[in-house]
């Protein structure tokens, strides 16, 4: 069977959609073990936010340079680029993740590793491809050691992606993971929050955005994968309502 068809119907099972079973001629790859070891936590690389001054960026080309030339401190010193955005920045949706790891750190791309895979496998199982949306993350470099974000990093980097929104003008934000979710609505909890809609108002456009379980979380907590294609569902009648 073709792989990008098992791989679709094999999300679908996974999220306990009913599927009909298909013989597959490949032996099925074992599943890796999870990883026990928990990387040290390191501190912020901020120690004072300097304020960012977007005002004269008027296009998406100009807010890249801006990015690549802005000095972060610590956190660009750590890193080997900044990580702008992938996929079509017309589309209706804009998907906003965290931070980047190390493959978008490397390929100067947000979500291209692991995560970036199943992200991409999700929006597909709602027939959304490359073209159908917009992908970036609240923070725009790779923090030290692929920890989370710091809430100050977060504050460094906000002039960025409000800036990026503001340009793009989507007409949906998918909020990817608790901390992308927090630090656009305020909201704690991404359990209690996934597939709720809410507002989030930047330079005067107010957006519908949906927060979404990070598919790193998915990947650990394969058991929650239901609910994301609830929310998925959701996305997908919002997108169709356009
Ligand atoms: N996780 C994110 O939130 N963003 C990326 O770009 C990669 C992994």
């Amino acid at each position: 069977m073709d792989a990008a068809l098992r791989s679709l119907l094999d999300w679908y099972a996974e999220m306990g959609v009913d599927v009909p079973k298909v013989p597959d001629a490949r032996p099925m790859r074992a599943k890796r073990p999870a990883p026990t070891a928990t990387p040290k936590e390191t501190p912020s690389t901020v120690t004072a936010v300097p304020k960012t001054d977007l005002s004269k960026v008027k296009t998406l080309d100009a807010l890249r340079e801006a990015m690549n030339g802005f000095d972060a401190g610590a956190l660009s010193d750590g890193a080997r680029q900044a990580v702008f955005a992938r996929g079509n920045p017309e589309a209706n949706l804009m998907v906003i993740g965290e931070a980047p790891g190390r493959d978008e750190d490397i390929q100067g791309k947000p979500f291209v590793g692991r995560s970036g895979q199943l992200l991409d496998r999700m929006l597909g199982a709602i027939a959304l491809g490359e073209d159908d949306f917009y992908v970036t993350n609240v923070v725009n470099w790779r923090p030290p050691q692929n920890r989370n974000p710091k809430p100050d990093e977060i504050e460094l980097c906000r002039p960025f992606i409000e800036k990026h929104i503001e340009l793009a003008q989507p007409k949906i934000l998918l909020l990817v993971g608790g901390i992308s979710m927090t630090a656009l609505t305020g909201l704690t909890g991404i359990m209690k929050n996934h597939g709720q809609w809410q507002d989030v108002t930047i330079a005067g456009t107010t957006y519908p955005a949906l927060p979404l379980y990070h598919p790193a979380f998915l990947l650990r907590r394969p058991e929650l994968k239901k609910d994301a294609w609830r929310d998925l569902l959701s996305l997908r009648e919002k997108l169709l309502s356009l």
